[in-house]
C-alpha cells in the first residue's frame, strides 16, 4: 500500500466514527486510531510484531482477576496511570493548589477495610517493624478537618500485600481512621518495604525483556477525604528506601517522601509501650475545597 493509500485508510477509519453518539466518544476513538496508525507506520510494524502485541494484550486479559488486575499494572508500568493522575490534578489545579499531591492507586486497593479507633494497630500481625503514623488533615489554608477519613493500605515489611500471601486472604495492614476534633490522626502499622510489582505475568515479561526495574520503593497508600473537600489518593514514600529513584510505576513525588525516625524500645509518643525497636512517621495532609 502506497503512502497515499495508507493515509486514505486512516481517514476512512476516522470517518467510520462520524456517527458516534457523543462528540467525546468520537474524539477518543478517532484520536486513538490516529495514534495507533501513526505508531504502526513509524515503526514499520511487521505482521509478526503485530500478532505478538495482540497476543500480549490477550494474555494480559486472561491472567486478570479482581485481585490481579494486570491491565492496571500495564497502565502503571507504561506511566499512563500517572499521566491520568497528573492530568486530573492539572485540570483541577485552580482548586487543588496547596493540596497534598496525588499518585497512583495501584492494583492492591481492597474496598471495605475495617474502621478502627485512633491509635489502633492496623498491621494485624503482618511481618515488619512497627511504625507509628501521625499528623493532621487540614484544608489548604491549614484549618483542621475533624472527621476526615484516611483509608489506608500497604504491603508488609517484606514487600508483600495480604492478597499476595494467600489464595483466601484476610485483610492485613488495611484500615480506616478518622481525625479527631483537631484534625489529628494516628495509627500503628509497619514500615513498608520496597517490593517487586507482580512479575509472573505478561507485564513482568515486558519489564524483563526491556531490562527495566520491577521494583517500587517502600510506601504506604491512603485515600484521604472529608465532606466538602476534594479527596486525594496518594502514598507516603519511605525516604531511605531502595528504588526511590526508579519506581517501576513512576509514582514517586518529592512532596510525598517522609523520613521515618527509628526509635529504640520504650514509650512511644502516643504512650504505647514498645518492647521492640520501632519507627515513627509524621505527615500533614491538605485537602482542597470541592469546586462550587
Ligand atoms: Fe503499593
Amino acid at each position: 500500500m502506497s503512502d497515499y493509500n495508507q493515509s486514505l485508510l486512516t481517514s476512512d477509519v476516522l470517518k467510520a466514527f462520524d456517527k458516534a453518539p457523543t462528540p467525546r466518544l468520537r474524539e477518543l476513538m478517532t484520536t486513538l486510531v490516529k495514534h495507533v496508525h501513526a505508531f504502526a507506520r513509524e515503526v514499520d510494524l511487521t505482521p509478526e510484531e503485530w500478532m505478538q502485541g495482540l497476543n500480549f494484550l490477550c494474555r494480559t486479559g486472561q491472567i486478570s482477576t479482581e485481585r490481579r488486575p494486570e491491565f492496571i499494572l500495564l497502565s502503571d508500568t507504561l506511566g499512563l496511570s500517572m499521566m491520568v493522575v497528573s492530568l486530573a490534578q492539572a485540570r483541577a489545579s485552580k482548586n487543588t493548589e496547596g493540596a497534598t499531591e496525588a499518585t497512583v492507586e495501584g492494583p492492591f486497593y481492597w474496598p471495605g477495610a475495617p474502621d478502627v479507633e485512633l491509635g489502633a494497630d492496623i498491621a494485624q500481625g503482618v511481618a515488619g517493624e512497627p511504625a507509628l503514623y501521625s499528623g493532621t488533615v487540614t484544608d489548604v489554608a491549614g484549618k483542621p478537618l475533624a472527621g476526615a477519613l484516611l483509608d489506608i493500605w500497604s504491603g508488609d515489611g517484606e514487600g508483600f500485600y495480604d492478597v499476595q500471601l494467600s489464595a483466601t486472604p484476610s485483610m492485613q495492614a488495611r484500615g480506616k481512621v478518622r481525625t479527631d476534633e483537631q484534625g489529628r490522626y494516628r495509627f500503628w502499622s509497619i514500615r513498608p518495604a520496597y517490593y517487586p510489582v507482580p512479575d509472573d505475568g505478561p507485564v513482568g515479561e515486558m519489564l524483563r525483556a526491556t531490562n527495566r526495574s520491577i521494583y517500587r520503593p517502600g510506601h504506604i497508600h491512603m485515600m484521604v477525604s472529608a465532606p466538602g473537600h476534594v479527596p486525594v489518593t496518594t502514598h507516603l514514600f519511605v525516604k531511605d528506601s531502595p528504588y526511590l529513584e526508579e519506581d517501576a510505576v513512576f509514582g514517586k513525588r518529592d512532596s510525598l517522601v517522609v523520613a521515618y525516625q527509628a526509635h529504640p524500645p520504650g514509650i512511644a509518643a502516643d504512650g504505647r509501650e514498645m518492647k521492640t525497636p520501632y519507627h515513627s512517621a509524621e505527615y500533614d495532609f491538605r485537602l482542597a475545597p470541592t469546586p462550587k
